[in-house]
């Protein structure tokens, strides 16, 4: 399964060393052999030795450039970072990244060989309109996307399930993930308040073929905790 922790704007640098430093550990001492992604801030990006891999949570579809703020592929090459998450909720909603930005992101990162793992999900308005107009909603963050690129990971992350504590029913998921299967045979995480306490009935079911993991991750015991239920169930 893959396990992938959304760091978003948390963590200094230093406090991102001690967090690989025991989520490395604690790995090791499981022999957890899980796929572990861990998504940091820009500032804390580095080189990295170790059982996780670390992506960008984001940078411009450009090598460099007259981009004030943003970073672009060659601050990604200095760390050996070729994983990129794209498409992210927030990105979308509080950044205001439109359709056509993620696809120009994506086709960058693409073309570079990076592992994508592009976001997809619904606002609670959308989700309150019938499942019929949920998917059709999801089906257009889809647009202009290579689905069978071979380095693609999917993350279906409902909007209002993020950081609220509210998660979908165990059938909500299964039903929704189902019908993205349709779409694309890369691997489906799940993500939106998955936490130590749930990631078992989380990744038990059908179609979840691993998660992303925000505020729970920042603890790096909890999230090692989900690496170790994750390993549990694929041997069961
Ligand atoms: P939470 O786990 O905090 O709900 O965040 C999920 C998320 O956005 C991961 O990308």
């Amino acid at each position: 399964m893959i396990i992938a922790a959304n760091l978003k704007t948390n963590l200094t640098r230093i406090e991102t060393l001690k967090y690989l430093k025991s989520l490395e550990s604690c790995l090791s001492k499981k022999s957890i052999t899980q796929e572990v992604l861990v998504f940091p801030s820009p500032t804390s990006l580095n080189t990295h030795d170790g059982k996780v891999t670390i992506g960008t949570q984001n940078a411009y579809g450009a090598s460099n450039g007259a981009f004030t703020g943003e970073i672009g592929s060659i601050h990604l090459d200095e760390f050996g970072i070729k994983t990129i998450l794209i498409g992210h909720s927030e990105r979308r909603h509080v950044l205001g990244e439109t359709q056509e930005d993620l696809v120009k992101k994506f086709n960058f990162y693409r073309n570079l060989g990076f592992k994508i793992v592009y976001c997809v999900g619904e606002p609670l308005e959308v989700r309150e309109t019938g499942f019929d107009n949920m998917m059709q909603y999801i089906s257009k963050q889809y647009a202009g996307i290579d689905t069978e690129y071979e380095n693609l990971i999917i993350a279906y992350e409902p909007v209002w399930a993020i950081g609220t504590g509210l998660t979908p029913t165990s059938e909500d998921i299964e039903s929704i993930h189902k019908e993205l299967k349709k779409k694309s045979s890369a691997p489906l995480l799940y993500g939106g308040s998955v936490k130590v306490s749930n990631a078992k009935e989380v990744l038990g079911i059908d179609d979840v073929e691993g998660i992303l993991v925000g505020g729970a991750a920042l603890i790096a015991e909890d999230f090692c905790k989900m690496c170790e239920i994750a390993q549990e169930i694929e041997k069961s």
